[in-house]
């Protein structure tokens, strides 16, 4: 049986892919698609969106006409995402996010709302990047607490949070493997005379530059030798399919807060 979704801000980059995934997905139903309030997008053909073609279905502001949904997938902003977590626990929705950039707070926020719903929060829906978290844990757990880690980004120039948020959880599942608090060990940048690296910090580089879809990867380096973890994203359709697979999943479980690893059943071993 097709899962039923509805993506929300269908006129951003995320969305427009979304939009084309949930229709060439075999396990997806397109029931609908939101664009803010006063968007030059309102009625807008969702496949003209997306660039391929009509397809009758039009976008809409008004969040009743998503009601036919199972599965809300959201790839908006901070605040809009928090509007959509509301409304979405309000009408015994899932969804699935894909947003980037949220607090500790705001996290705690959307992990609360896993009481009442199934909700994903996933920085990043690819499932290369997702294996590579696993690979992450392993290489930390073998030469971790011997090795230098560092941890490269690059983004294309539009985007607005640094560092990703997958950066930021490759920094998460090293440290959580060894045992230490990201808070305290987090080097965001250098600058100057800034003394010798200490070897429990886990270094963040970022880079913004063009149309690069998204760059990552962590160094574990010692004297001699170093292995380089890199997962490098040519289209945004790897996060929008990786998307519609984790609407399916969560489309069949109960209300609870997920990531991609629950999805991709990396959680069981
Ligand atoms: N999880 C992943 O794998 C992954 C991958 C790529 C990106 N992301 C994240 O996804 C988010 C979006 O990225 P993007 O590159 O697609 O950004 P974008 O091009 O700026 O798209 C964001 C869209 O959200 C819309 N929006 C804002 N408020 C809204 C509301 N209340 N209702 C409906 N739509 C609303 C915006 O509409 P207006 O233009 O009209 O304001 C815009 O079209 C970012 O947080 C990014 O970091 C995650």
């Amino acid at each position: 049986m097709k899962v039923k979704v509805a993506i929300l801000g269908c006129s951003g980059r995320m969305g427009r892919n979304l939009i084309q995934a949930a229709i060439e997905h075999k396990s997806v139903e397109l029931v609908g698609g939101s664009v803010r309030a006063g968007s030059s997008f309102e009625n807008f053909d969702l496949g003209e969106i997306a660039g391929i073609g009509a397809i009758g279905q039009k976008t809409t502001t008004d969040y009743k006409a998503l009601l036919a949904a199972d599965v809300l997938i959201d790839f908006t902003s901070i605040d809009a995402t928090l509007e959509h977590l509301d409304w979405c626990q309000q009408h015994n929705k899932a969804l699935v996010i894909g947003t980037t950039g949220f607090s500790e707070q705001q996290v705690a926020t959307i992990k609360a709302a896993g009481n009442n719903i199934p909700v994903i929060l996933a920085p990043n829906t690819s499932v290369g990047v997702n294996l590579l978290f696993k690979l992450l844990e392993v290489t930390a757990k073998a030469i971790g607490e011997h090795t230098d880690i560092e941890i490269f980004e690059a983004h294309h120039r539009f985007k607005k949070d640094a560092p990703s948020g997958t950066a930021v959880k490759m920094g998460q599942v090293i440290a959580d493997t060894l045992g230490r608090d990201l808070n305290k060990v987090a080097v965001y940048g250098r600058e100057g005379i800034t003394a010798e690296r200490s070897r429990e910090t886990i270094g963040f580089a970022t880079v913004r530059a063009g149309d690069i879809v998204g760059e990552h990867t962590a160094y574990f380096a010692d004297i001699g030798e170093r292995i380089e973890l890199t997962h490098k994203a040519s289209s945004r359709m790897t996060f929008a399919l990786g998307a519609m697979r984790a609407a399916f999943w969560l489309s069949e479980a109960h209300a609870g807060f997920y990531d991609m690893q629950d999805v991709l059943g990396f959680k069981d071993n």
